[in-house]
């Protein structure tokens, strides 16, 4: 199915409607049997009543539908539809730096499909598919003997993900690679090309808009022979491993540092290692880390990160700023 057919079935389905008439608003479920058939016309996979919490390593979140987009082409015609239509919408990475709410959802989901292959190489050019998982996107680079990410080896998540917050460890961030970014614009509906140079990159933050979706992105990485890459792999893995609780329910962690400060330090020394509302609880292994110890609810989590901030400000009269991703339904 091309874009244009699927163009014309949405400019059917929109002219079949007399002006100013807005179809029926969808809270959760997409059961309009004309939306449902333009969504099919554009190749999206629609899947009804899908746990959320399945799709996020913190495994909190209610149910939606979701849709899969297999080809990036049809993002802008498909958004423009769900606008049209009224159908409120959110786009899901990897879902390992975000926190749901509980229950019905009141959007539907679209998220990318995997790509095969979404890793690519050219020289020290990488083309990579934003779909595609961070780690194993450093292990592939690695064994075509491109190195510069090792860092990044345990970092949870997509590879969109990981450019969105431009995430980093042990000395490295996803930005310093970055030549070009093909991207949906939310303010332009269209899907660009940026460059690396265009994009700002600072610590867990970049300037891209909140509702713009990475679709893939060139790295440009350091020659390095692999067996020098896997030992630099090895080194972040084992500290990893030692600080981190990487069995657990997490997003990684909570809080952003403050300049110059340590999240995770000023949590420990609060002696709140263990300390829990509900299910959630700050990891006995990195205080930062906050853990989903059994069935937390979204509501559980915010109360610990709500009290923690709370007693950090008392403390030290510092302000923590959440590095997880929180999507409020109210
Ligand atoms: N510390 C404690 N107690 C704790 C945790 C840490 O005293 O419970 C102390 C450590 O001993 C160390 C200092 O705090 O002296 C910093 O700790 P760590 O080296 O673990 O680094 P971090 O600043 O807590 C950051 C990133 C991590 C990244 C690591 C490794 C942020 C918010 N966190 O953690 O990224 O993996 O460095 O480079 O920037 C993430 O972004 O989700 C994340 C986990």
């Amino acid at each position: 199915m091309g874009i244009s057919d699927a163009g014309f079935s949405l400019r059917a389905l929109v002219r079949a409607r007399p002006k100013g008439h807005r179809l029926k608003r969808f809270k959760m479920r997409i059961n309009d049997p004309e939306l449902m058939a333009a969504i099919a016309d554009l190749g999206v996979e629609h899947r009804v009543g899908v746990s959320l919490a399945q799709k996020t390593s913190l495994e909190i979140g209610g149910t939606s539908d979701l849709l899969v987009i297999h080809k990036h082409e049809v993002l802008p015609p498909l958004i423009q539809l769900l606008k049209q239509t009224g159908t409120p919408h959110r786009f899901l990475g990897g879902g390992s730096n975000v926190l749901l709410p509980d229950g019905e959802l009141p959007w539907v989901i679209l998220q990318l499909a995997r790509q095969d292959p979404d890793v690519r190489i050219e020289g020290n050019n990488v083309y990579v598919d934003c779909a595609a998982d961070l780690g194993r996107t450093v292990t592939t680079c690695a064994k075509h003997d491109l190195g510069g990410m090792e860092g990044l080896i345990g970092v949870p998540g997509s590879v969109g993900g990981a450019l969105r917050m431009n995430a980093g460890a042990y000395g490295t961030q996803i930005g310093t690679f970055v030549r070009e970014v093909q991207v949906y614009r939310a303010a332009t509906g269209r899907i660009e090309i940026l460059r690396g140079a265009e994009i700002n990159f600072e610590y867990r933050h970049t300037s891209f808009a909140v509702d713009d979706i990475m679709l893939s992105v060139r790295l440009e990485l350091p020659s390095k022979p692999y067996s020098e890459i896997l030992q630099g792999i090895r080194i972040c893995n084992e500290k990893r491993r030692a600080s981190q609780p990487l069995n657990q329910k997490s997003a990684g962690c909570i809080f952003k540092n403050p300049p110059g400060g340590s999240a995770g330090r000023m949590i420990d020394e609060l002696g709140l290692k263990g300390h829990s509302v509900g299910d959630a609880r700050v990891s006995d292994r990195h205080a930062n880390f906050f853990i989903n110890a059994g069935h937390a609810s979204q509501a559980d989590m915010l109360a610990l990160i709500a009290d923690v901030r709370l007693r950090v400000r008392d403390r030290f009269g510092v302000e923590l700023e959440e590095e997880v991703i929180v999507w409020k339904d109210r």
